[in-house]
């Protein structure tokens, strides 16, 4: 674990310095690349230790498969990051389209050439190389350098995401919140749905003010993403309709199993569209495995999972609706 995380850090921070390099030499200016401030790069991080994966599993079959690997995987891994910094953050972090045998700009053949000579050169002398000195390197300085560079990607990715997707100036914060109110007061005037009040769910907070929290700050992601907002809105303020105190009752593996009630309960409330049935069965994802099958589902997971944590952590906890007369 250590020497993942140590390994990690140590490649973004490199991969960085490589394209920090590259690109600031072409445009004859400093250019800072990537999404995050610091100095680090995600997918290097991640290339990194992907290829240190194939090097250990592919390292002795034969070089054309090698190849073949190296290639599919490092423009793999390429065309995904473009397409989520695009998707989520409408950025393109470098654009291909001008070369020949390119896809959507974010993936070309000369790249994918030159990602895959340089997971060659990884194989043949930077792994075996890297392998040996990792074993010399102190535990302690291993432990600073990579959670301290890890500590910083994610409070600086953190700050990226929420700027991004929550930073607007109070007025429009304002008028998104009461656009937010007047599609959630479809559900609210809904007895079954006001009686969320009545249960806790996280500490102090109850189970109605928490599924608002999920479905306002989904809301606010879905009309960045230009995503199904109505779907989004409906699966988030109907994801945890469930009546009983998941701490001292119900059933056994709550986590597991009360996306399931919940969606029996919404449909005896509501129609729903597969995508908000999606929404609610996998709000627990990866707990339930099963991966969701909408970007809608993924934003309402990952915001329930935020929304949860940041429940339990005193100094960041937040009563969004409590003066809401909800
Ligand atoms: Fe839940
Ligand atoms: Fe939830």
């Amino acid at each position: 674990m250590l020497d993942l995380v140590f390994s990690f850090s140590l490649f973004s921070v490199l991969g960085w310095i490589i394209e920090v390099l590259y690109r600031s030499s072409v445009n004859r200016r400093f250019v800072n690349p990537g999404l995050l401030k610091g100095p680090y790069l995600i997918l290097y991080g991640t290339g990194g230790i992907v290829l240190c994966g194939l090097v250990s599993l592919f390292g002795h079959v034969n070089i054309i498969f090698k190849v073949l690997i190296y290639a599919v995987v490092t423009t793999g891994l390429e065309f995904f990051s473009g397409m989520v910094a695009l998707r989520l953050f409408n950025k393109k972090l470098w654009d291909y389209s001008d070369n020949r045998f390119n896809y959507k700009g974010l993936i070309c053949l000369k790249f994918s050439i030159y990602w895959t000579i340089m997971a060659l050169l990884f194989d043949h002398y930077v792994f075996p190389f890297y392998r040996d000195i990792l074993h010399n390197i102190p535990d302690t300085t291993k432990f600073i350098f990579g959670f301290g560079v890890l500590l910083c990607m994610l409070v600086d990715l953190y700050k990226m995401v929420h700027d991004h997707f929550f930073g607007y100036p109070s007025e429009e914060y304002k008028l998104l919140k009461k656009e937010f109110l007047e599609r959630a007061s479809n559900y609210l005037t809904n007895p079954a749905i006001c009686k969320l009040k009545d249960s806790l769910h996280h500490r102090d907070k109850n189970r109605l003010e928490h599924v608002m929290e999920v479905a306002f700050y989904s809301f606010l992601i879905a009309k960045k993403m230009c995503l199904d907002i109505d779907a989004v809105v409906k699966g988030a303020m109907l994801h945890d309709l469930f009546y009983y105190d998941w701490l001292r009752e119900g059933p056994r593996l709550h986590g597991l199993r009360h996306p399931r009630i919940s969606l029996e309960n919404a449909r005896k409330l509501y129609p729903l569209s597969k995508k908000e049935e999606d929404i609610i069965k996998k709000h627990m994802w990866p707990l339930t495995i099963i991966p969701p099958c909408y970007l809608e589902s993924f934003v309402v997971a990952l915001v329930d999972s935020f929304c949860s944590f940041r429940d339990y952590i005193p100094c960041l906890r937040r009563h969004l609706f409590r003066d809401e007369n909800i």
